[in-house]
């Protein structure tokens, strides 16, 4: 026998009311199986990239610590704050230069450790002046700035015009020492 009009209408009503109101469990159930695997994968480039644990990065160091004064390019500020690009190298030709270079109050009393530091002074030197640098330049170790930065330059505007006068005055065969 078949259906009657309204039953036929309430059928069609039926099906279309179990269609809707199953969609909605067929969706969530997805959701709750996709979640999961993600979290652990994203945890270990997120640690690396903000390098926890790894030494310090000379150049960063440099633009957190040293550039407010010396310039990213290292010009300074004429009458103020010396250039080091092209001017730093030279004080490793005079003896007590290289000591000037580690115990200078920007270098002796900043915050970074004795390591950071002397990585700090190796890339600045090859950074801003590698040419000037002389051939038997030996990297300044940590234990180095270490001694140096514990004795504190007491004169350092007098200090340095001798270091420069002294660098002045010799002849250019006997820079590279
Ligand atoms: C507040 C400004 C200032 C900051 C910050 C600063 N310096 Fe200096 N720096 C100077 C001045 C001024 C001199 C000249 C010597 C003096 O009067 O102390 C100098 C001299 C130097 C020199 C010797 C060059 C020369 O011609 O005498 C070096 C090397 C140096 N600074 C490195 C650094 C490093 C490395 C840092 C960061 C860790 C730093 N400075 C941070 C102001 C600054």
């Amino acid at each position: 026998m078949r259906p009657s009009l309204p039953e036929r209408r309430f059928l069609l009503a039926a099906a279309l009311l179990a269609a809707w109101a199953l969609q909605p469990h067929h969706v969530h159930a997805q959701r709750v199986t996709l979640a999961p695997p993600s979290p652990p994968r994203l945890q270990q480039p997120a640690a690396s990239d903000i390098g926890l644990g790894s030494a310090h990065d000379p150049e960063l160091d440099y633009v957190l610590n040293c550039q407010g004064c010396h310039r990213a390019d290292g010009s300074g500020t004429p009458g103020a704050i010396p250039e080091l690009a092209g001017h730093m190298a030279r004080f490793l030709w005079a003896s007590g230069g290289r000591e000037y270079l580690a115990r200078v109050p920007g270098v002796a009393q900043s915050t970074l450790d004795d390591a950071s530091l002397a990585q700090l002074l190796n890339w600045m030197l090859l950074r801003f002046d590698a040419g000037a640098m002389p051939g038997s330049f030996e990297p300044f170790s940590a234990a180095e700035v270490a001694a140096l930065r514990r004795e504190p330059l007491v004169r350092v505007s007098e200090t340095r015009r001798a270091l420069l006068q002294a660098i002045a005055g010799m002849p250019a065969g006997s820079r590279a020492r």
